[in-house]
C-alpha cells in the first residue's frame, strides 16, 4: 500500500478516515488514497486546514486469501510465510507483488520432499494495495489459541526491484509503529539475523528496512507474532552510496515502475529474484526444523 509515508499523508487518511469526500461520498477504512494534496502539509494538523484527497472509484471484484499448509511432526508450531497476490488496477503488478508470490509458489513446489518437523503454512494475500485487508482478516478470524500456534510470520512484498538493494526488516526498530505504541515482538531480531547471516553467506550485502507498517507483517506483529522478511525496495530513490555497494542507477527509484503500467515481466531483476527465492526458502526451511532461536 501507498500511504502513511510521512507526516503530512498519515495527517490526511486520518482527517480522511473520520469524513467525507468533497463529493459526499463516505471515506472507509480500505478505500485505497491514490493520490493526495494539501495545501500546506505542517498546517494540515491544524483546524480549519484542508486535505484533498483523491480516491479511485470502489473496485467491486471480490478478492480471497489462498492459504496452503504442510503439516508437520509438531503441529503445534506453525511457521508462516506470506506474500500478497494482488497488484494495483494500474498495472499487472509483477514485482509487486508476482516476486513475492512466485517465490512462495517456487517453496509449495518443493515441500513434497520434506517431512517437517514444524508445521509449515504459506498464504498469498487478498487486497494488500486496498489497505492491508486480507491479511488483517485472516489475524482478525484467529482465536487466541491459533494465534499462539504460529512461531512467526515472514513477508515478501517486492523482493525482485529492477534497481534493487537487499533489505531485511529490522526486528530491533519499529518505524513508524512505535509512536502508535506498537512494539516490534522478542524473535523478530533473530529473524533478521538469519536472513542476515545468509546474505553474508552469499556475499551480498544488505541493509535494514524499517516495519513501516505498509505490509502484511503488521497484523502479526500488532498481535505480537515475531515477524521478519525481505524488500528490495519500492518508490524511494538510489542513493551515490548505495549505487558503490549495489550497483544500479544514482538517483532513479529501486522501482521506477512501482504502482503503473510497466511493472511487467521485464519489471524484475533475475539476480536479486534469484538471491531473494534461495534467501526464502533457506528461511523456510531452517524454521520448519526449529524455531528456537525465534521463540526460545
Ligand atoms: N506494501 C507496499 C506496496 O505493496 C510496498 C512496500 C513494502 C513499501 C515494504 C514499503 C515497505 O505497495
Ligand atoms: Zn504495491
Ligand atoms: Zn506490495
Ligand atoms: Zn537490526
Amino acid at each position: 500500500i501507498f500511504n502513511q509515508g510521512n507526516t503530512a499523508e498519515r495527517t490526511a487518511l486520518i482527517v480522511a478516515n473520520a469524513g467525507t469526500l468533497n463529493d459526499g461520498t463516505p471515506i472507509t477504512h480500505g478505500i485505497p488514497v491514490v493520490g493526495a494534496s494539501y495545501d500546506d502539509g505542517v498546517a494540515l494538523s491544524q483546524a480549519g486546514s484542508t486535505a484533498h484527497v483523491f480516491v479511485p472509484a470502489p473496485e467491486l471484484r471480490p478478492q480471497k486469501n489462498v492459504i496452503a499448509e504442510k503439516t508437520g511432526v509438531n503441529d503445534d508450531n506453525v511457521v508462516m510465510a506470506g506474500a500478497h497476490l494482488d497488484s494495483v488496477e494500474a498495472g499487472p503488478g509483477i514485482n509487486d507483488n508476482g516476486s513475492g508470490s512466485a517465490a512462495l509458489i517456487e517453496i509449495a513446489q518443493n515441500l513434497s520432499k520434506l517431512e517437517p518437523q514444524n508445521t509449515i503454512r504459506l498464504a498469498w494475500w487478498a487486497a494488500e494495495e486496498d489497505g492491508l485487508l486480507g491479511s488483517e482478516a485472516y489475524v482478525a478470524g484467529l482465536s487466541q489459541e491459533e494465534q499462539d500456534r504460529i512461531a512467526l510470520y515472514l513477508n515478501f512484498d517486492m523482493v525482485a526491484s529492477p534497481n534493487y538493494i537487499f533489505m531485511v526488516y529490522d526486528g530491533d526498530e519499529s518505524g513508524w509503529l512505535a509512536p502508535a505504541g506498537v512494539p516490534i515482538p522478542d524473535g523478530s531480531v533473530a529473524i533478521e539475523k538469519l536472513f542476515e547471516s545468509y546474505y553474508t553467506s552469499v556475499g551480498e550485502p544488505y541493509d535494514d528496512a524499517q516495519f513501516s507498517g505498509r505490509s502484511d507483517y503488521d497484523a502479526f506483529i500488532r498481535v505480537g507474532i515475531p515477524a521478519g522478511g525481505l524488500f528490495t525496495g519500492a518508490e524511494v530513490q538510489k542513493t551515490e552510496e548505495q549505487v558503490s555497494i549495489w550497483g544500479g542507477v544514482a538517483g532513479e527509484s529501486y522501482d521506477q515502475c512501482y504502482h503503473q503500467a510497466c511493472d511487467t515481466i521485464a519489471n524484475v531483476n533475475e539476480h536479486a529474484f534469484d538471491v531473494n527465492v534461495d534467501a526464502i526458502a533457506t528461511a523456510v526451511l531452517a524454521y520448519s526444523y526449529s524455531t528456537e532461536s525465534v521463540n526460545g
